[in-house]
C-alpha cells in the first residue's frame, strides 16, 4: 500500500540570482555560484500558464515586409525620464525600475502616470504596496490631486489584468512586482516563481494591448533586484534609481534597453514636490564648492553621452593605525588604491601613515577612469595643504606608472568645463589634437600625474 507520491506537497529550489532550479537545497546554487540564494518553492504541475496566454495568432512575415521606420514613442514632458527611455516611451514595451527602498521610485512613476494620463492617454496606476489614500495623499503633496489619473490596489495579477483589459490604458504602472501574484501558482508573492510568471504575463499584455508597462522591482540588501536575474530577461528595459539618502540629487540610469542606447542617465533631485529634473547637472554637482580649498578639484566625466562636471574632495590625516584607513565614496576602491601606489610609488608621497579619504560631492558613484587625475591630484592637494586654483577642471585616465591616458570625448568634455566657467583644463598629451577647443579654454596637455601636479599646484611634494 505505497503512498501515492503525488498526494504529497513536492517541492523545487530556484536561485534568486539566475532563476535555475534545484532538487535540493545547497548553500551554493550550482549554476551561477551565488550563495544562500536557493529558496524553496512548491512545485507546480501545470504547463507553463504564460504560453498558454500568448495569442495563437502568430504568423510569420517576410523581414522585407515588416516595417521598421521609426519606432512610435509617446513623447513625455519629464525630459530627463525621455532621454533615459531613448526619446520618450514606447507603446508595447514592458520597463523595469528598481531602487533601494525609499529612494523614490513610487514618487517617479506616480508623476510619470500622471503626465502619462494628461498627455498619452487613459493612465492606470496599480499599486500593491501602498492604500489609495496614500497614494492620494502622495498625488497631493505632489500638487497632483486632481489628475484623472486611474487608480487601483490590488495584488491579484490575473484581476490587475482584467481591469487593464476593460479600461485598456495605454501607460500601465505596477508598483511593486514582488507584491503580485498569480492564483494558479502555490509559492507566495515575491517568490521567483510568483515574480516571473507576473512579469511574464505582463509582457504578454503589454505587446498584445500595445500599452506600455512600468513595473517596480526592489532590491535586495546586497544591492541586486530582488527575485531576478531572470526578470531582467523578461522585461525590454531595465533602469536603476540611484542616490544617497542623504543627498537629493537621483540617477536614473538605463542598465538594459531594447529600444535604445545603455549608459544614459537622468538627473533628478527629490524635493517635497517630487522628483524635480536636474537640467544642468554639472551646475548643480559644483553649486555648493568651496574655492581655494586644499584637497578639492573638479572632474569631467561622462554620464551616457552627456559630460558631467563633479567635484572630487579628499583628505589624509595622520593615523597610529598599522593599518591606515583608505575611504571611498562614489569613487572605485581599486582605483584609490591604485592611485596611492601610483602617489607613493612614483612621486614620493609619504602615505603609509595617512588616512584617506576621497569622496565625490552630491552622492554621485564615478565609474569611469577619467576621473583618476582630478582624484590623483585631490589628494596630492590635500596631503600638501594647497589648493588647485578655482578654474581648473581635469581630465585623464592614471596608469601604474603614473602616465595620464587617454580618455574618450575629450572635446565634448572640454566644452562642458567652458560652460561652467573654466578656464583652464588639463588633459592627457595623448588625446587626440582637440581641433577647436572652446573660446576662453586653455587646455593644458601633461603626460604624467607628476607633471599635473606641477601644472596646478607648482611645487614637487614635501617630505
Ligand atoms: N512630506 C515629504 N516631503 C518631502 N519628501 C518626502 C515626504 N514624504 C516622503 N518624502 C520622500 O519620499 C521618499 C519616499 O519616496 P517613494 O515612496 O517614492 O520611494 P520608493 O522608492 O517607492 O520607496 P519604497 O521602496 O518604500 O516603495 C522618502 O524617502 C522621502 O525622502
Ligand atoms: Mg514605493
Ligand atoms: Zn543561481
Amino acid at each position: 500500500m505505497a503512498r501515492k507520491a503525488a498526494s504529497r506537497l513536492k517541492t523545487r529550489y530556484v536561485c534568486a540570482a539566475c532563476g535555475s532550479v534545484q532538487l535540493r537545497w545547497s548553500g551554493r546554487c550550482p549554476e551561477c555560484g551565488e550563495w544562500n540564494t536557493l529558496v524553496e518553492e512548491v512545485v507546480e504541475d501545470r504547463p507553463s500558464l504564460s504560453s498558454a496566454a500568448l495569442p495563437s495568432t502568430s504568423k510569420p512575415q517576410p523581414l522585407a515586409e515588416i516595417r521598421a521606420d521609426a519606432l512610435q514613442r509617446w513623447p513625455l514632458p519629464l525630459g530627463e525620464f525621455s532621454r533615459v527611455l531613448g526619446g520618450g516611451i514606447v507603446p508595447g514595451s514592458l520597463v523595469l525600475i528598481g531602487g533601494d527602498p525609499g529612494i523614490g521610485k513610487s514618487t517617479l512613476l506616480l508623476q510619470t502616470a500622471v503626465l502619462a494620463a494628461q498627455h498619452i492617454g487613459t493612465a492606470l496606476y496599480v499599486s500593491g504596496e501602498e492604500s489609495a489614500q496614500q497614494i492620494k495623499m502622495r498625488a497631493e503633496r505632489l500638487g497632483f490631486g486632481s489628475s484623472d489619473l486611474l487608480l487601483l490596489t490590488e495584488t491579484n495579477l490575473d484581476a490587475v489584468i482584467q481591469v487593464i483589459e476593460s479600461v485598456q490604458p495605454r501607460v500601465c504602472v505596477v508598483d511593486s512586482i514582488q507584491t503580485m501574484y498569480v492564483d494558479a501558482l502555490e509559492s507566495s508573492p515575491g517568490t521567483v516563481t510568483q515574480v516571473r510568471e507576473c512579469a511574464q504575463r505582463l509582457q504578454t499584455v503589454a505587446k498584445a494591448r500595445n500599452i506600455a508597462i512600468f513595473i517596480v522591482g526592489h532590491v535586495t540588501k546586497e544591492g541586486t533586484l530582488a527575485g531576478p536575474k531572470v526578470l531582467e530577461h523578461i522585461v525590454d528595459t531595465v533602469l536603476q534609481l540611484e542616490g544617497d539618502r542623504f543627498h537629493a540629487f537621483r540617477i536614473l540610469r538605463s542598465l538594459k534597453n531594447r529600444f535604445g542606447a545603455t549608459s544614459e542617465v537622468g538627473v533628478f533631485e527629490m524635493t517635497g514636490e517630487g522628483m524635480r529634473e536636474v537640467t544642468n547637472p554639472s551646475e548643480a554637482f559644483l553649486a555648493e564648492r568651496v574655492a581655494h580649498v586644499p584637497g578639492s578639484t573638479v572632474a569631467v566625466t561622462m554620464e551616457g553621452t552627456r559630460p558631467l562636471l563633479v567635484e572630487v574632495q579628499a583628505l589624509t590625516s595622520p593615523t597610529q593605525a598599522p593599518l591606515p584607513r583608505r575611504t571611498a565614496n562614489g569613487f572605485d576602491y581599486n582605483r584609490l588604491f591604485l592611485l596611492l601606489a601610483v602617489l607613493s610609488a612614483r612621486l614620493r608621497f609619504n602615505l603609509n601613515a595617512r588616512d584617506v579619504f576621497v569622496n565625490i560631492v552630491g552622492g554621485l558613484t564615478i565609474e569611469e577612469p577619467a576621473a583618476d587625475l582630478a582624484a590623483a591630484v585631490a589628494i596630492a592637494s590635500a596631503y600638501l595643504g594647497k589648493p588647485v586654483p578655482p578654474e581648473v577642471a581635469l581630465i585623464g585616465e592614471v596608469g601604474l606608472s603614473g602616465e595620464v591616458r587617454s580618455v574618450s570625448q575629450i572635446s565634448q568634455r572640454l566644452h562642458e568645463a567652458a560652460k561652467l566657467g573654466f578656464s583652464r583644463c588639463v588633459i592627457p598629451k595623448t588625446a587626440r589634437k582637440v581641433e577647436s577647443p572652446p573660446a576662453g579654454m586653455r587646455v593644458l596637455p601633461v603626460r604624467s600625474v607628476g607633471e599635473a601636479l606641477d601644472m596646478v599646484l607648482n611645487g614637487a611634494p614635501q617630505q
